[in-house]
């Protein structure tokens, strides 16, 4: 549960990184792939070399979804519904995969924060990131 100071921290700190969609976008995504290189199974049609068109593209869109997320954290599930039929029935994405894309963020987010990414921020991200894949896979059901 995301208390009224958790929401607060997630605002702040989003608003520093928001205006750089794209940028903030392809560093979770390169990470994603060079850590964990079996998500890129998911993306046999894209150019996964570091800062292609395709993965600059899908960064700022999968950012941007993230900021209205943000701008809904008490409707999550309205606000991503469509997002989770695309997840759950279309790309078939194993939910795992949501932990470790929220992982990246949480990295990009601190490399680039420095001492403003706190143990407080870093946990209200934790709760949010959390919610956030639990709505995209809980049309798995
Ligand atoms: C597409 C968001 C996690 C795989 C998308 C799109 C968005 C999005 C906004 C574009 C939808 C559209 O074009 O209408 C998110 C968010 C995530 C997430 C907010 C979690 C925080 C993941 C994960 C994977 C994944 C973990 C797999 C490792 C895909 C694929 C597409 C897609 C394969 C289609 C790409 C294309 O062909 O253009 N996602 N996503 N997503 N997502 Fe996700």
């Amino acid at each position: 549960m995301l208390t009224a100071d958790d929401k607060k921290m997630i605002q702040q700190t989003w608003d520093k990184v928001s205006g750089h969609a794209e940028a903030v976008g392809e560093e979770a995504l390169w990470r994603l792939f060079i850590t964990y290189p079996q998500t890129k199974t998911y993306f046999p049609h894209f150019d996964l070399t570091r800062g292609s068109e395709q993965v600059r593209s899908h960064g700022k869109k999968v950012v941007n979804a993230l900021t209205n997320a943000i701008k809904n954290m008490d409707n999550l599930s309205q606000a991503l519904s469509e997002l989770s039929n695309l997840h759950a029935y279309n790309l078939r994405v194993d939910p795992v995969n949501f932990k470790l894309l929220s992982q990246c963020f949480q990295v990009v987010l601190a490399v680039n924060l420095g001492k403003d990414y706190t143990p407080e921020v870093h946990a209200a991200f934790d709760k949010f990131l959390s919610a956030v894949a639990a709505v995209l896979a809980e049309k798995y059901r």
